[in-house]
């Protein structure tokens, strides 16, 4: 973790979870780090766990293009540079698709792909200056579309297609573009994660204690920077998930009704 000391490190939605962990992380291992959020009294909390150390925050949502403009600049003011930039910032829902609030799934696509392509697209000249990483974190969703989550895996399919193109865009440039699909992980995602009328579900319908934490799912995520990879699939649900529908999609679908129903009803 040597390889973070002095580098400029931007996460979005450092106040929870796997972003909050990757905070920590990088601070522990002497970057200087930026990170936003929208809750102003989650990021005053980890100001004052990390006083003393390089750590930039501003509220900022990064569905809104101003917001990530302020945010990236502001970061360069204090900071002089970027290196890396972490989309993490994110949110989930649960709804089908014909019950749910065609605005859910906008917001969902706001969040989820519009603010990694804002974010991207003020932090790639100084990116590019220092030869650093574009980090995506995506889903497994992002491969395989899950049932009641229509808007966020389509949020995240499109961010590996952005992703992508990026990567393929940026080959001989000495930026490294990776996109990240965590597994289940335990965070406060579920509990956020918007309902067909865009409230708040306010309870995890899975088993959260079974899950990889958010600390470890971090500490992967840095290890792939280090190694410049290309793309990182959590947990060994989540790689079996992939290859499957990859080999026998239509089998697939079956399975995946078959783990989100019961009795005709969505329990996942
Ligand atoms: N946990 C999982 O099982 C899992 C699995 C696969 C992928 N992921 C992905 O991992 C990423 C992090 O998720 P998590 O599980 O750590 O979720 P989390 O615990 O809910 O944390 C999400 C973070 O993003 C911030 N955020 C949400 N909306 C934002 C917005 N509009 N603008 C700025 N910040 C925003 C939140 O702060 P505010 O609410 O204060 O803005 C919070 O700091 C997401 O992209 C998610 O899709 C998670």
């Amino acid at each position: 973790m040597q390889f973070f000391k002095d580098k400029v490190v931007v996460v979005t939605g450092g106040s929870d979870g796997i972003g909050l962990a990757l905070c920590n992380l990088l601070l522990q291992h002497g970057a200087k780090v930026a990170t936003c959020a929208r809750n102003q009294a989650k990021l005053y909390d980890l100001q004052v766990q990390q006083s003393g150390r390089p750590l930039h925050t501003q509220i900022a949502d990064v569905s809104n293009k101003n917001d990530c403009a302020r945010f990236i600049h502001s970061t360069i003011e204090v900071f002089g540079k970027i290196d890396v930039l972490i989309n993490n910032a994110g949110i989930s829902m649960r709804g089908l698709f014909a019950d749910t609030d065609i605005e859910v799934i906008q917001s969902v696509m706001d969040i989820n792909f519009n603010g990694p392509l804002y974010c991207t697209k003020f932090a790639l000249p100084s990116i590019l200056q220092n030869k650093g990483s574009i980090v995506n974190v995506s889903s497994i969703a992002g491969y395989r579309g899950l049932p009641g989550r229509s808007g966020y895996s389509a949020s995240k399919f499109a961010l590996n297609g952005f992703s992508e193109v990026l990567r393929t865009e940026l080959l001989h440039t000495g930026v490294n573009v990776m996109w990240v699909c965590p597994g289940f992980t335990a965070s406060n995602i579920r509990m956020r994660a918007l309902t067909k009328n865009g409230a708040n579900q306010g309870e995890s319908p899975m088993n959260e204690d079974k899950m990889m934490s958010s600390k470890e799912c971090a500490t992967n995520i840095l290890q792939a920077i280090i190694a410049r990879k290309r793309t990182l699939i959590l947990t060994f649900e989540g790689k079996k998930t992939v290859w499957f529908n990859k080999l026998f999609p239509s089998w697939a679908d079956k399975l995946v009704h078959k783990y989100f129903y019961k009795n005709g009803q969505l329990v996942q």
